[in-house]
């Protein structure tokens, strides 16, 4: 068995962020999601895995994960030079899959277990697809599907305006080779890409076994702001160790998970877990509380901070309560000590600013 994580896209809904980086890379817990895909896959024993990259963002991430050593894997770049849908993004690793059984992972969901459950199910029941759901609120945002009372897989639709149900569909799918001939008869849908639903649908219509299991743990896909946070916080919450490599002073308290990098300095400051500091980051008379992720080389000065995400290299210098923020890196956030209050911002396309 192979597998495939899909890295491509623009990111659109987590702009300004997406404009300088893939989204697949913006950290949670100080660790890139993709990586969370990567593990997972690597954790089932599967060797062979092909990146789909775009364009637009390929090169930061080979040049980020690399040949897929540091996980035991052997990874493969796989050009879709056109967004075209998941399912092209299939037929563009046609060569790559050959006639295996594969994962496909979207690079931007999480969720809350391995995979090993679903890969076992698959190679016991043998179905030409596995996939997974999941009970959401908002199902028209996203694939959805209609299974009957026995659990079997009547229908799928991508999208819907009216939803046959709340069971939202993963973006986690194991499939057997019958994919590509269900891929080949699709059209493209309203949005002009070749959708997996469609081609998952296909194999229903073709009279294929679909499997299909309700997710009971978490699922995160973290498109938005919001759902960054969220992912941020549920991680921290769950797998976070405490762990302190960097310098504490005993002015300082740490309440909680806390797990600091190499060469961070902690000075009279109070950090309440859970709560991950990256390396050769300095926090100094300062309040950091829970959920916050905060990355390397950076400086919080005599602020307060919670509940948010905070990447390499940025400031924050007097700031009294920052909070469900997510900032990028190298963005500078500080007091201004002029006698007349004002804001004065320098900020890119898209950005959000509360005040
Ligand atoms: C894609 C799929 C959709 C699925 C979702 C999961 O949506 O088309 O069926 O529910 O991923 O993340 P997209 O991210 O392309 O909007």
């Amino acid at each position: 068995m192979k597998a495939i994580i899909l890295s491509g896209g623009k990111g659109t809904r987590l702009r300004p962020l997406t404009y300088s980086g893939a989204k697949q890379l913006v950290p949670v817990a100080n660790k890139p999601i993709l990586f969370y895909c990567i593990e997972n896959i690597a954790r089932v024993g599967i060797k062979d895995i092909g990146i789909i990259i775009s364009p637009e963002t390929g090169q930061e991430i080979k040049d980020t994960v690399g040949d897929g050593s540091r996980w035991g894997v052997s990874i493969q770049y796989i050009m879709q030079d056109v967004p075209g849908g998941l399912a092209h993004a299939i037929k563009t690793a046609r060569a790559f899959l050959a006639d295996l059984s594969f994962v496909m992972y979207l690079g931007d969901n999480l969720i809350g277990s391995g995979i090993d459950k679903f890969v076992n199910e698959f190679n016991k029941n043998k179905p030409e697809a596995l996939i997974l759901l999941k009970e959401v609120d908002n199902p028209s945002q996203f694939g959805v599907a209609d299974i009957s009372k026995e659990g079997k897989v009547l229908q799928l639709i991508e999208k819907p305006e009216t939803p046959p149900s709340n069971l939202a569909l993963v973006g986690i799918y194991i499939f057997s080779p019958r994919i590509h001939d269900a891929i080949d008869i699709i059209k493209p849908s309203k949005r002009g890409e070749l959708e997996i639903t469609d081609a998952i649908q296909e194999l229903i219509n073709m009279g294929c076994n679909v499997e299909s299991f309700v997710l009971d743990m978490w699922w995160l896909d973290t498109g938005k702001k919001d759902d960054m946070l969220t992912a941020n916080a549920t991680v921290l919450d769950e797998w976070l160790k405490g762990n302190i490599n960097g310098n504490v002073d005993n002015t300082s308290r740490l309440l909680g998970r806390v797990a600091i990098g190499k060469g961070s300095i902690i000075r009279d400051s109070t950090i309440r877990g859970p709560v991950v500091i990256g390396e050769n980051t300095m926090i100094e008379s300062s309040f950091i509380g829970p959920h916050t992720s905060i990355g390397d080389n950076v400086r919080i000065i005599k602020s307060s901070v919670e509940h948010s995400v905070i990447m390499n290299e940025s400031e924050l210098r007097n700031i009294e309560r920052l909070e469900e923020s997510l900032i990028g890196r190298r963005v500078k956030i500080v007091e201004n000590r002029a006698t007349y209050k004002a804001l004065r911002l320098m900020l890119g396309d898209d950005s959000v600013v509360e005040v």
